[in-house]
């Protein structure tokens, strides 16, 4: 619980603006799923506005601490759910929006392009926020360092070598609807869906 706490506090304030943007990008009343859904702060955001949202991530921590969260604020249309998101098809359900943020880059070249084909085939469109390589010189280190610390540094680097999310979203069979900057230099959304 000590990593989803300080996730919550470092990078959730971090990500408040682009959070806040993907938030605009849903329509109200819709039902979501988010993978990789980490400490719960999107589902949280978007509650007061869908119908329902179910978020999934490999990390029981996350999913116990988003959990808790959800229950102290008394928040009953989102749930979390301990769960691979490879095993995406064993959901018995469709969504009008699937969301992934910052958590494609984490997995392999192969996984990226499974996990990206199964959650736009229960979602009527996909919303990606993820990295791609800054163009000042500090900015790349910085990325770079997070991605050390945070423990998947080879696969980051093998995301951005193939070509980051444009190349993800190629492979995966996706129409890009509309690509987005946001406010930090490192990250851009993608709104996608099945072709
Ligand atoms: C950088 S965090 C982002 C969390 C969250 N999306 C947010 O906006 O704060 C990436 C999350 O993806 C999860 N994750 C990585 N690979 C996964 C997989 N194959 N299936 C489900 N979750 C995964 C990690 O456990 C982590 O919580």
């Amino acid at each position: 619980m000590l990593k989803a706490w300080l996730k919550s506090k470092i990078s959730d304030r971090f990500l408040y603006k682009i959070r806040k943007q993907i938030a605009d990008n849903i329509p109200g009343g819709s039902s979501v799923l988010e993978i990789g859904s980490g400490t719960g702060s999107q589902l949280i955001m978007l509650s007061p506005n869908i119908k329902e949202g179910l978020g999934v991530d490999i990390d029981s921590s996350m999913t116990q601490f988003a959990q808790k969260i959800a229950k102290e604020k008394r928040i009953k249309n989102i749930k979390f759910k301990v769960m691979n998101a490879q095993n995406l098809d064993s959901l018995k359900k469709k969504f009008d929006v699937g969301i992934a943020i910052l958590t494609i880059h984490e997995m392999d070249y192969h996984t990226q392009i499974s996990v990206l084909e199964k959650l736009s085939k229960i979602s009527k469109k996909v919303i990606i926020a993820d990295y791609i390589l800054p163009n000042k010189t500090l900015g790349r280190i910085l990325l770079y360092i997070d991605e050390h610390i945070a423990g998947h540094y080879k696969n980051f680097k093998l995301y951005l070598h193939n070509g980051g999310m444009k190349r993800v979203i190629h492979d995966a069979n996706q129409s890009l609807i509309k690509k987005l900057k946001t406010s930090s230099p490192t990250i851009h959304i993608w709104i996608c869906k099945f072709k």
